[in-house]
């Protein structure tokens, strides 16, 4: 799978997860095998302000090369400052959330709060594109409180500003985490995609992630809260890509 000019070894992401996708978990999930990282979502604002809580969250080494670093916030130029700060860190994509549906987080007009201001995500992305060099990518919901028809636009605002792939959560903002994935939600997105699609929502064992391949043809597939628990999801589901990809002629998966 490729992002941008970004060859992935393998199209398995580990997800952004606040409190634990820190160095020493990213290293571990990378070293038992996993095609990307991400690191959890950094403060535009702590980021500009240097703020010593955003600090720590910058560690990293060349060993967990190639990785993703997300950043969040609702104020353009603040954004592209922050891009700017991760890229000149050694980001190899930045990525930006438009899924958390903390209250907080909600209340200042960033992550999922963006599913329901395409005029300001518009602004964000057309301002962190010109400021970074490095592949942009977004992490979305499926809406604000219905599914679908926000997050089509979004995608056709960040294709139109350069986006280089795009990640579903398949819940809407309001959800939060409640209910279950709607992978057909994926599907959809994909559809319409002319960047990478990369699919998220429960998936709890490798043979999932298979399942959400041949239901969507997504390119990629991202496991979050799985990994917490068996840290070799990622490893697993490349081997059973791989694996599938050799046995099986008739069926051949988009990755
Ligand atoms: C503890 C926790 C922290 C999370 N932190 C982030 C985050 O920082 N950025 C983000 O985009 N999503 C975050 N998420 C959402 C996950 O990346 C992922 O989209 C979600 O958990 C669904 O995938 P899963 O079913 O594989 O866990 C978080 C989820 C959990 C449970």
């Amino acid at each position: 799978m490729q992002i941008g000019n970004i060859n992935l070894s393998s199209p398995t992401i580990l997800a952004p997860l606040a409190g634990i996708t820190n160095l020493p978990f990213r290293l571990i999930i990378k070293k038992l095998g996993c095609g990307l990282v991400c690191s959890e979502m950094i403060s535009s604002n702590g980021l500009v302000y240097k703020s010593l809580k955003t600090q720590m969250l910058l560690n990293s080494t060349e060993k967990e090369s190639p990785i993703s670093f997300q950043i969040f916030g609702s104020d353009p130029e603040l954004m592209a400052k922050a891009a700017e700060i991760i890229e000149e860190l050694g980001a190899d994509i930045v990525d930006i959330n438009f899924g958390c549906s903390v209250r907080k987080i909600l209340k200042s007009g960033a992550g999922a709060a963006l599913m329901k201001t395409p005029d300001l995500a518009e602004k964000i992305l057309m301002s962190v594109r010109k400021a970074i060099n490095v592949p942009l990518t977004i992490k979305i919901r499926t809406g604000w409180d219905t599914s679908g028809k926000d997050a089509l636009t979004i995608l056709k605002i960040a294709e139109e500003c350069g986006v280089d792939a795009i990640t579903m959560h398949p819940r809407t903002a309001k959800q939060g985490f409640t209910g279950s994935a709607d992978w057909s939600q994926i599907a959809a997105l994909k559809k319409t995609a002319k960047i990478p699609v990369i699919g998220n929502g429960d998936i709890t064992k490798p043979e999932d992630a298979l399942e959400m391949i041949s239901q969507t043809r997504c390119d990629g597939v991202m496991v979050g809260r799985e990994a917490m628990i068996n840290p070799w999801i990622l490893a697993q589901i490349d081997s059973l890509i791989k694996k599938k990809g050799k046995t099986s002629s008739r069926h051949k998966y988009a990755l």
